[in-house]
């Protein structure tokens, strides 16, 4: 057996959506309770559904008892804040695992690159079922901030990078790509982030909103991306270092934690 996965996914392993009217909407994410939850960047996390409906953030495997990113439970206080972002997440008809808004604050091309990670949506996911696969829905206006994904990590000429204005709406298998987002900009970067069974709901879903790859990417300035690599090869091994007179593994730099944005 192997897992169900949408044919939209086969060529790139993302979508693009057509965009949404973000600007008709209020400001739901500002009302949220956030939770200080350190993922990739300086990050916190407004959950939506977790894995019990508690305000929390940790992966569903990591519940007692565990089990795959699915099933979340609404958490009650967020949601009742936010109906516009529950019902978003909602409308594709696909079983929901975690559901949450990130706010991620402002940050530089190499940090971007050093906190790329590959996410674990498929942890305890039954072979045989839908892959879980994850939304990205721009909540702020982030015209110049882009969402980095690479196949290779450590190679850019992989890189894809993804515009973020409002109302930006992806889909993306977190799971095969290293992702991270670069937000330039001055405020905090706000995005809906929702883990959705791949499945006929969701096929037909990125139909009726045409998703497509493909995503057109203009190469930036080799030695600007030379020099972001090095300074990440020296943050890796920095913290190499600082992991190992610690007694820890170093590799992969998020094995460990639920890495999201
Ligand atoms: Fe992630």
């Amino acid at each position: 057996m192997s897992y169900i996965r949408s044919r939209a996914f086969e060529k790139d392993g993302y979508v693009v959506l057509d965009p949404y009217d973000q600007s008709a909407d209020p400001k739901e994410w500002l009302d949220l309770e956030y939770v200080d939850w350190k993922s990739s960047g300086e990050t916190r996390f407004a959950p939506l559904a977790s894995a019990s409906g508690d305000m929390d953030c940790n992966g569903f495997w990591n519940h007692t008892p565990p089990r795959t990113d699915k099933d979340g439970v609404w958490v009650e206080a967020n949601v009742a804040k936010a109906p516009i972002l529950k019902a978003r997440a909602e409308e594709p008809g696909a079983n929901i695992g975690r559901c949450r808004v990130i706010e991620l604050q402002p940050n530089d091309y190499a940090t971007a690159l050093y906190n790329l990670h590959q996410d674990d949506n498929n942890r305890l996911n039954p072979d045989g079922t839908g892959w879980i696969v994850r939304g990205y829905f721009n909540l702020s206006d982030d015209k110049d901030s882009v969402l980095i994904l690479r196949e290779d990590r450590f190679d850019p000429d992989t890189e894809v990078r993804i515009a973020l204005p409002a109302g930006a709406q992806l889909i993306i298998d977190t799971q095969r790509f290293w992702h991270a987002v670069w937000h330039q900009g001055t405020e905090p970067r706000y995005c809906l982030i929702t883990s959705w069974e791949s499945g006929p709901e969701l096929d037909a879903y990125i139909e009726k909103y045409h998703g497509t790859s493909g995503y057109p990417t203009t190469p930036l300035d080799p030695a600007f991306v030379e020099k972001a690599q090095t300074e990440v090869r020296r943050r890796l091994a920095e913290r190499a270092a600082t992991l190992s007179a610690k007694g820890r593994a170093s590799y992969p730099a998020y094995d460990d934690e639920d890495s999201d944005d």
